[in-house]
């Protein structure tokens, strides 16, 4: 059985100085494990409150959200354990190697073996040759393909990633697409990309714009996602 989120008339909206801003109002959306979703839209639209409000690190202003898992109906800080992250400037901690920053959330949950299965992850993004390189001495691509492996090495059920080739050179971009896509459908992890580029938004199975407070359904034309060999 599928875990999925599902998010029901949800705002958001902030008071600033003495006005108020709405971000967005009666938003309904669900997220479920194993499809691929991409949201695109406007600077400032809310695409990074969202995936904040989806992933359960924030609370909306009216609505309500659920993760149903096994069936069970839960509130979102059960989504805690099976979410990973990945975001537009990577966020490795400089002073760990490739190898250490992927074991780092394994290491953290006391899993034994944090070093193999990190050295695994490190392989199927093509890095094993540099696990004892540090953030500063790997490239902009390089470094979100470790922060791919990080956010995947646990086996998270769903993956949110904002903006994930927003620093990258075009090639780059698009191998790391490629990973990014091939990698959540190979652990059947649910994938959330927010992203400016329609041709990443293309490659979702469900894709929507945000733009003035509302969720619309948007369509891309479908390109083929490569699978990992
Ligand atoms: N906690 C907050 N308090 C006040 N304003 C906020 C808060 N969080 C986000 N915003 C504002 O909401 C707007 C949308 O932000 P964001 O979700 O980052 O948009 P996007 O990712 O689409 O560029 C921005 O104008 C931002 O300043
Ligand atoms: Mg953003």
């Amino acid at each position: 059985m599928s875990s999925y989120i599902e998010l029901k008339n949800i705002s958001q909206s902030f008071h600033v100085h003495s006005s108020k801003i709405t971000l967005f109002n009666d938003l309904n959306l669900s997220i479920t494990q194993g499809e691929s979703y991409a949201i695109t839209g406007p600077s400032g639209a809310g695409k990074s409150s969202l995936l904040m409000l989806m992933s359960g690190l924030d609370q909306p202003t009216t609505g309500q959200s659920s993760y149903v898992k096994a069936g069970i109906s839960r509130t979102l800080d059960f989504l805690r354990a099976d979410i990973g992250f990945i975001f537009q400037q990577f966020h490795l901690l400089p002073e760990l190697t490739a190898l250490n920053n992927v074991a780092l959330p394994l290491k953290l949950r006391g899993d034994k073996q944090a070093i193999n299965k990190a050295l695994i992850w490190l392989d199927k993004v093509g890095l094993s040759h540099r696990k004892d390189h540090k953030p500063s001495e790997l490239s902009g691509g390089e470094q979100q393909r470790i922060a791919i492996a990080r956010a995947l090495v646990f086996e998270p059920r769903f993956i949110f990633a904002d903006e994930p080739t927003g620093n990258l050179d075009q090639q780059s971009a698009t191998e790391i697409a490629d990973l990014l896509f091939a990698c959540c459908h190979e652990n059947n992890a649910g994938l959330v990309v927010v992203t400016h580029s329609d041709i990443l938004a293309s490659r979702a199975q469900h894709a929507f714009l945000l733009a003035n407070g509302a969720l619309l359904d948007a369509q891309f034309k479908q390109t083929s996602t490569k699978r990992l060999g």
